[in-house]
């Protein structure tokens, strides 16, 4: 079997792709937790800290991957406004680490990228359009792109938004945080200024072993089929799962008053992904039903 490294695979993509490709690779899985979150599949695991070059060069030699997938990174927008070196050692100077390693034995990249380096001020977003990040995690993003394009591997850009699913011990995503805060009666104040493609992960994985399988070195916008403003996913989250919505109230961005600015009106345009790798990405109401029966079975 091909060998594949699939770094961050305790998160929620990396549980995706896990689930997704073990059948057809021979699978090392790295994160920085002791313990691998899915232990009912069998897959080599290592403890790993990515920003650690000699580590991560010592594990991708001795493994001796066809392909990469980093999924791993510093994913919260604002901790990397308030940890602008700890963002770039995991976002930008780990992908270096990556590089460093995969060329000496010509493994092929692919890495992860976000909606996040737009400004949101002319979404939705093709793969060409100009990037220009608002924050520090937006900034990161796109450098680590640029670490790649500097680099003379084979590999893909993959941009995604607004990513939600169900795994193992994952930090919450939009779509769980809103269910738990409903079935608590929170009141929530939901922005109606941002808006964007929420994601399937599964979709997301699915579309990155065919990007491997077909081998299509390029840059891709892989997010789901349909644009909403986050107010009125979050009416339609409630709907589809039953639950109350009178304790969901519209805000503006402005008014919550956080740490990094976001890009509002972003969304991506996904027909190269759909027409050149021939994959569905789902739809808001196909994917949270998929998602729904996800949830029930983890939860029951
Ligand atoms: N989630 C979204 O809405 C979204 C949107 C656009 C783009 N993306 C991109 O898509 C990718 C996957 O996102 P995700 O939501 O699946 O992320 P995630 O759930 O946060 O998973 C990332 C995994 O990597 C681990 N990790 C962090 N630093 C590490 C290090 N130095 N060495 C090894 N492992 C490390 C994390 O551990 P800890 O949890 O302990 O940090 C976590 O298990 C990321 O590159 C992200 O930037 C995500």
């Amino acid at each position: 079997m091909v060998n594949i490294i699939i770094t961050g695979i305790n998160g929620l993509l990396g549980q995706k792709l896990l689930e997704q490709a073990a059948s057809k690779f021979s699978i090392l899985g790295i994160d920085i937790h002791p313990e691998p979150f899915n232990k009912q599949i069998n897959f080599k695991y290592e403890k790993l800290d990515i920003t650690d070059r000699r580590l991560l060069t010592e594990s991708i030699l001795n493994f001796y991957p066809h392909y990469l997938i980093n999924t791993a990174a510093m994913t919260d927008v604002d901790g990397c406004e308030k940890k602008k070196e700890q963002c770039w050692k995991i976002n930008v100077q780990a992908v270096k680490n990556i590089v460093y390693a995969a060329r000496k034995i010509g493994t092929k990249i692919v890495h992860l990228s976000s909606d996040y380096i737009f400004d949101g001020k002319n979404g939705p977003y093709s793969e060409n359009d100009s990037p220009s990040p608002l924050g520090y995690y937006g900034k990161s993003k796109l450098a680590s792109e640029n670490v790649l394009h500097a680099s003379d591997l084979d590999y893909s850009i993959v941009r995604t938004m607004v990513l939600y699913g169900a795994a193992i011990n994952v930090r919450p995503n939009y779509v769980t945080w809103l269910i738990s805060a409903l079935k608590e009666n929170k009141n929530l104040k939901i922005v109606t200024d941002q808006v964007g493609n929420p994601t399937l992960a599964d979709d997301l994985a699915a579309t990155i072993l065919k990007i491997i399988e077909l081998e299509k070195w390029d840059t891709f916008h892989v997010a789901g089929s349909e644009i909403i403003d986050r107010y009125k996913f979050a009416l339609k989250i409630a709907e589809v799962f039953g639950l109350e919505d009178n304790f969901i109230s519209p805000i503006i961005t402005s008014d919550l008053n956080q740490t990094a600015l976001r890009p509002l009106r972003s969304g991506f345009n996904v027909i190269k992904a759909t027409t050149e790798l021939g994959v569905k990405l789902s739809n808001i109401e196909e994917g949270l039903n998929i998602f729904k029966r996800q949830y029930r079975k983890m939860k029951s």
